[in-house]
């Protein structure tokens, strides 16, 4: 979900909607927003912004200058207008908007209504007002009625808190979910994102877990939890507004994918300097002593950033030779792990806020484990919370499909490869020079991929199976699944991954002349395995694309379309095969016309369990 607040002298339904624009991704079942104009006033609407767009232009929403909004992807309670935010206590005196789960809201909820407060959804949000206006009622003062409420409530929350008796104030509080305050000048923000404000300042503080901010227009006052003031540093973001607009692409997807040279460029070239023999990561601080020390090392992420996982975990075996296992955040949680001071995990994300992911990252900070977050988003949770870093310099990703980001986390993945790969000393200088030529050449190679899109959108147009297959061995293996993931996301489309030599063991059943496989070869010593694998599946009726390396001639024997790409080192290959990938899906997408950016049922960060 995302949040959005203003104070200052605009008109606050404005800048709200418009930071909801840009916070749409993050969720698009319902969105709302509530206004103090002499009293709260609130609009909410099921379905797209749009919706609530015009709803507002229809009632001529009021003026006023101080107001939270938020757009929502619904967790309790379906999507419709009365399950969305912003939520009022029962008197309308306090409105709320929230991310996260209170997960003891049902025990609030009955103490409050033992006190015979009424409820009119089905949400956790709505005991927060009230709980909140329970406390005010008391102790007539906002911040201690927000700090005594957030005592009260266990879960995950950021939240944007208004009250209808104060038009000269915007509260915020988090705990386990992101929001970050905006300066202005003369006037305030609150987000759950920063796209949603860098439009109007680059001007930003974070704010940790229970602090509870105070923003007036001119004014922002922090206070941890037991009431103190805290002094916070501006954080200045580096990111441009160009980055977060379309920039005259149809899409951001597709933007994003043609951005990918430059950004792939800008995560590799500035750590491996051409006279250097080894990488430079400025904030990795493992020494060869503690490598040394570390007997296992876990890869923990979820969804496209568990991809690029899979891979770190196969090229840190092969290359640097050390034990790693890869493993979905949401799983590894709730196992019990052997993790202690000789365990390093690495948590990959591109928001570095996904909530199961952060919980690994906390998990293993607590069993003594070494951490490190590979993160796109400078300043997010994991960021912070992690003793060493590597950012992927993508940019802002708006796309709700990962795209850039992910061919970063993999450039992030072979930097770390080569770096720890000199540190165990498996990795000799000769071999550590060509290994830099090959990365630096990865920029111009996706370009030239990139240049044939448009012959990749003739094989989609004459694409009509109704199931599809990614297969592949090895790394390419991993990087079906990335491309599987793809269509699925974007284009609704069944399909699986699967170990090329596994198909046989089962889903070869399945096959007939309504499926499409997608093989992937790029791996050349395994091209005669996988080609034999595409044979059987040709036989059986299935289309068969195949996606390899130019002078890969063998692999035209199995295939029905060959896309090829530029012949470059085993290691990043399969990057260059899933940026093939990323236009099949695209395209795929749009020919269905579905909503390439905004898929349905997901969100860009997802800060719940
Ligand atoms: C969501 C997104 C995926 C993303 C995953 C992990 O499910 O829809 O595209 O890969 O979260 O996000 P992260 O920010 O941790 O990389």
């Amino acid at each position: 979900c995302g949040i959005i607040g203003y104070i200052g002298t605009d008109r606050a339904t404005d800048v709200i909607l418009d930071g909801l624009s840009s916070l749409e991704y993050r969720g698009y079942d319902s969105a709302g927003i509530a206004i103090n104009d002499r009293g709260l006033r609130i609009r909410k609407a099921k379905g797209r912004l749009s919706n609530l767009r015009d709803q507002i232009e229809e009632c001529q929403f009021p003026e006023g200058h101080v107001g939270i909004g938020h757009t929502r992807w619904a967790t309790h309670g379906e999507p419709s207008d009365v399950n969305s935010h912003p939520h009022l206590d029962e008197g309308r005196h306090i409105a709320v908007v929230h991310n996260g789960i209170i997960e003891n809201f049902s025990e609030l909820r009955e103490e409050l209504q033992a006190k015979g407060v009424h409820f009119a959804s089905e949400t956790d949000t709505e005991v927060i007002p009230n709980l909140m206006y329970q406390y005010y009622r008391q102790c007539g003062n906002a911040m201690e009625a927000i700090r005594l409420a957030a005592g009260d409530m266990r879960g995950s929350y950021a939240l944007g808190v208004i009250f209808a008796d104060d038009e000269e104030r915007l509260y915020a509080v988090r705990k386990d979910s992101p929001l970050i305050l905006g300066r202005g000048d003369g006037e305030n923000f609150i987000a759950s994102d920063i796209p949603a404000i860098l439009p109007y300042t680059r001007d930003i503080y974070l704010l940790n877990d229970n602090e509870i901010a105070v923003l007036g227009r001119k004014t922002i006052e922090i206070y941890g939890a037991g009431g103190e003031k805290v002094e916070r540093e501006i954080f200045h973001v580096h990111w441009d507004v160009k980055a977060a607009e379309k920039n005259g692409y149809e899409h951001f997807m597709l933007k994003e994918i043609f951005e990918q040279p430059e950004v792939v460029r800008a995560t590799i070239v500035p750590r491996l300097s051409m006279n250097e023999e080894q990488v430079k990561l400025d904030r990795i601080h493992i020494t060869k002593e503690e490598l040394d020390n570390t007997n296992r090392i876990y890869i923990v992420a979820c969804g496209t950033a568990y991809h690029a996982g899979l891979v770190g975990k196969y090229l840190l075996e092969k290359m640097a030779r050390l034990p790693v296992w890869a493993e979905t955040a949401s799983e590894f949680r709730y196992r019990d792990p052997v993790l202690d001071s000789h365990s390093l995990v690495i948590v990959i994300s591109q928001s570095g806020e996904t909530a199961d992911t952060l919980a690994a990252l906390r998990m293993a900070k607590r069993a003594g484990a070494r951490v490190m977050a590979i993160v796109n988003v400078v300043g997010s949770t994991m960021d912070r919370e992690a003793e060493n870093v590597l950012y992927t310099w993508a940019g802002p990703e708006i796309a709700v499909a990962s795209t850039k980001a992910y061919s970063c986390q993999l450039a992030a993945m072979y930097l770390l490869v080569l770096y720890l790969s000199r540190m165990q000393g498996t990795l000799s200088r000769e071999e550590f020079a060509i290994l830099r030529q090959e990365l630096y050449a990865l920029p111009e190679e996706i370009q030239s991929i990139l240049e044939r899109a448009e012959s990749i959108r003739h094989i989609v147009a004459s694409t009509v199976q109704k199931s599809v297959f990614y297969i592949g061995r090895g790394l390419d293996y991993y990087a079906s699944m990335e491309g599987s993931l793809k269509l699925k996301e974007i284009a609704y489309i069944h399909s699986e991954a699967y170990a090329a030599g596994e198909l046989k063991h089962g889903p070869i059943a399945m096959i007939d002349g309504d499926t499409l496989v997608i093989g992937l070869i790029t791996q050349q010593e395994l091209t005669e395995k996988t080609v034999s694998n595409l044979k059987e599946v040709k036989a059986r009726g299935a289309k068969v694309i195949c996606i390899a390396e130019e002078g890969n001639e063998k692999v035209t024997e199995a295939a029905d379309e060959v896309i090829w790409i530029p012949k470059s080192h085993p290691m990043a290959a399969s990057l260059l095969a899933n940026i093939v990938q990323q236009l099949f899906a695209y395209y795929m997408a749009v020919k269905l016309g579905n909503d390439v950016d905004k898929p349905r049922n997901l969100a860009k960060s997802v800060t719940v369990e």
